[in-house]
């Protein structure tokens, strides 16, 4: 497989088309943006620990029966990945309150609710990511509710999976972003990276954030936590 022109370029990842249509490779590099670009900085390594981290979590989900779009990781920074169209939705799964729904709805941030929450937000930078529901999703053209129902199915499994595998690094996954693909065949897929940037990991027993909230909030340390992501998740699938 040859390495073609770049495709697309991201705030944190570059993705390159391939000679084979149904295959792309996405880099990770070391930058970080938090608060919609406002905020930005160069993490070192970042790219290198996300690829490794994300590579382990979605062979973990595959492992699982949750169909991803990763195929398998070339070296340091790259994956190669299948080609699919991003429904431009970001799915955020709440398993504890913080962040955005801690502010807008003015609960105190590490409040556990009777039941987990889903969020979709239509991805448009330009908008700042705005929450939507179902209907917007539809009338936007995003996705018919069918497959609404297929991301929501695969998203609760993806939180189950996730959860535990988490818990057994002494972790508490308390929230988290996802996005899904359609392959070319219209099968849905979950894309993009599950990482420290994607999501919010507290250590269960000190509670010490070990995800980009050290970055977002100027907290110190942010090589160093995810640098202890990787090796907690080495030790649980080694
Ligand atoms: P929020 O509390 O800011 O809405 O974030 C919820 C989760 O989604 C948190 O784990 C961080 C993640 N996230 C992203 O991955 N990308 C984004 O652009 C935003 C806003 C949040
Ligand atoms: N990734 C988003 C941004 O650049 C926001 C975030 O993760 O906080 O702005």
């Amino acid at each position: 497989m040859e390495q073609l022109g770049m495709l697309y370029e991201g705030k944190a990842k570059q993705v390159f088309l391939t000679d084979d249509p149904e295959k792309i490779v996405i880099h990770y590099k070391d930058t970080a943006t938090a608060f919609n670009n406002i905020k930005k900085a160069t993490i070192e390594n970042k790219g290198v620990l996300n690829n490794a981290i994300s590579s382990i979590i979605f062979r973990e989900l595959g492992k699982a029966g949750v169909p991803t779009h990763y195929i398998g990781t070339l070296n340091d920074r790259d994956q190669v990945c299948r080609r699919v169209s991003i429904i431009p939705l970001e799915v955020i799964v709440r398993n504890i309150v913080a962040g955005s729904m801690a502010q807008r709805l003015g609960i105190e941030e590490g409040t556990q609710p009777s039941n987990t929450i889903i969020d979709i937000c239509y991805k448009k930078d330009e908008l700042g990511d705005p929450l939507i529901n179902d209907h917007h999703a539809v009338a936007l053209g995003l996705v018919t509710y069918g497959e609404l129902d297929e991301i929501y199915r695969m998203t609760t499994r993806i939180n189950e999976v996730l959860k535990s595998m988490f818990a057994r690094m002494n972790i508490r996954l308390v929230d988290f972003k996802i996005e899904f693909g359609r392959t070319s065949d219209g099968e849905i897929v979950l894309a993009d990276e599950v990482s420290p940037d994607t999501c919010r990991l507290w250590d269960m027993t000190t509670n010490e954030k070990l995800d980009k909230d050290r970055f977002r909030r100027d907290l110190g340390r942010v090589r160093e936590a995810y640098e202890e992501i990787l090796s907690r998740l080495k030790k649980i699938t080694e």
